[in-house]
């Protein structure tokens, strides 16, 4: 799929992270993503989502569908030595990749992965969360936000990826779409555009989109 921004943006953004971090282990990971057409965050979007849960403060993260763990190695860098990345993800073979790729980054030890419904572990998820990270299929995210948002403290951050859906949410269909794949997206644009309104007109979150890759929701809780 086509990002939002042309290709030499987002290969801008790319290098500028790439030229401040090279890790052998991430590169791995991303080879792994492009070879699988596996949908990962990417570098600028990792880089982004690590600096938001940096500026939070964020020391407990909670993800909800975390694949082989490449956004979890963003925020594992963010919540530091003593902090704890949660991951929650439906497939077992996803949560094997993620400890083999997180321990030669040296970052397992603070990340904390669970097999299963992701809105429905996370109830058993017990304690504090400053950020919760989504990335589950899509019609999915109005339960994600529900859940997440009974569970952030005052100047807690839900992070949402995809929320521009490739343009679909502002009634753009990518190129060669054809009628059945439009047809079966239309449900899952309506659900993230009903997510995305019902944030926006939250008087308890600040939120913003920021049109990296596929956009990235950022909602910080203010009362
Ligand atoms: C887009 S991928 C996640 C990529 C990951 N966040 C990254 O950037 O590296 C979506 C993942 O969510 C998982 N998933 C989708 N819906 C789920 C659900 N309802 N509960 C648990 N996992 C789910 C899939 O198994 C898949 O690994």
């Amino acid at each position: 799929m086509d990002p939002l921004l042309p290709r030499e943006i987002d290969g801008y953004l790319d290098d500028l992270v790439s030229a401040q971090l090279s890790d052998p282990v991430l590169v791995d990971m991303e080879r792994r993503a492009s070879e699988l057409g596996f949908p990962i965050i990417g570098r600028a979007a990792g880089r982004f989502v690590e600096l938001t849960a940096r500026l939070a403060g964020a020391r407990r993260v909670v993800e909800l569908g975390s694949g082989f763990g490449y956004s979890a190695y963003w925020f594992a860098r963010a919540v530091g030595d003593d902090g704890e990345v949660v991951c929650i993800d439906g497939d077992e073979a996803n949560a094997e990749r993620a400890e083999a790729y997180l321990r030669r980054a040296g970052l397992w030890d603070r990340v904390d992965y669970r097999v299963g419904d992701a809105v429905e572990r996370f109830e058993d998820v017990q304690g504090g969360v400053d950020l919760v990270y989504c990335d589950i299929d899509k019609d999915g995210y109005p339960a994600a936000w529900e859940a997440a948002a009974a569970r952030l403290p005052v100047g807690g951050v839900f992070v949402c990826d995809n929320v521009l859906w490739y343009g679909r949410v502002a009634g753009l269909a990518p190129p060669d779409q054809d009628a059945d794949v439009a047809a079966a997206q239309a449900g899952v644009t309506r659900d993230i555009v009903e997510m995305t309104r019902e944030i926006a007109n939250d008087p308890a979150f600040v939120s913003s989109i920021a049109p990296i890759r596929d956009g990235l929701l950022v909602a910080q809780r203010i009362a």
